[in-house]
């Protein structure tokens, strides 16, 4: 009698457990898709200054685009700072701020020097240590966002691959 006792009691521990695990799953599985999210809003802001990098010259609506770009950045990248830092990670870090660093510089140089000698280098220099922020982060962490450059390697997508991005593969 005691033995079953004992066993039911084994099992209902092992049913505990089992229950905290898939818990504790789901919860990566959100935070990483928020995450997910929030990189795909980063590139699709980024994009759109990244389209015009290389001008010679900006109309007022490409300041525009340029200012809305940076400021866009610079928010979604305060969230990602605020939510999924990683404080063991100092070069993590240091390449999230110098992605909102460069965002904001945008912004500040669109609203504040537009149309003013050397504005245009200003801001296409910033441009471009923006996209070495993202180039080096992901590089860092071995993540390829742009398929069609890696034909060999799959999509991280296709394989499911969402929680494993602090680890080289
Ligand atoms: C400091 C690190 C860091 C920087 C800087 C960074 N990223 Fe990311 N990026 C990540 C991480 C981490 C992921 C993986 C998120 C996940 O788990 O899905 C990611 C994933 C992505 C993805 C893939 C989302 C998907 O569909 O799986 C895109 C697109 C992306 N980043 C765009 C950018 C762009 C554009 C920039 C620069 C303007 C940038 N990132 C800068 C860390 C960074």
């Amino acid at each position: 009698m005691l033995k079953i006792k004992n066993f039911l009691i084994f099992l209902s521990f092992v049913a505990l457990l089992v229950t905290i695990n898939q818990v504790a799953f789901s919860a990566e599985k959100k935070a990483s898709s928020e995450l997910t999210r929030l990189m795909v809003d980063i590139d699709r802001s980024y994009k759109k200054s990244e389209a015009i990098s290389g001008y010679y010259d900006y109309s007022d609506e490409e300041w525009d685009i340029l200012y809305d770009s940076g400021t866009v950045v610079s928010r979604l990248t305060k969230e990602v700072q605020a939510k999924y830092g990683r404080p063991d990670n100092k070069k993590y870090e240091d390449l999230m701020e110098a992605m909102r660093d460069a965002a904001q510089k945008m912004a500040d140089i669109a609203n504040k020097k537009r149309g003013k000698d050397g504005a245009l280098e200003d801001v296409q220099w910033q441009v471009r240590k923006l996209r070495n922020s993202c180039a080096e982060c992901h590089r860092l962490l071995n993540i390829h966002i742009y398929p069609n450059l890696y034909p060999k390697k799959k999509h991280r997508r296709e394989e499911g691959i969402f929680k494993d991005w602090g680890k080289p593969d």
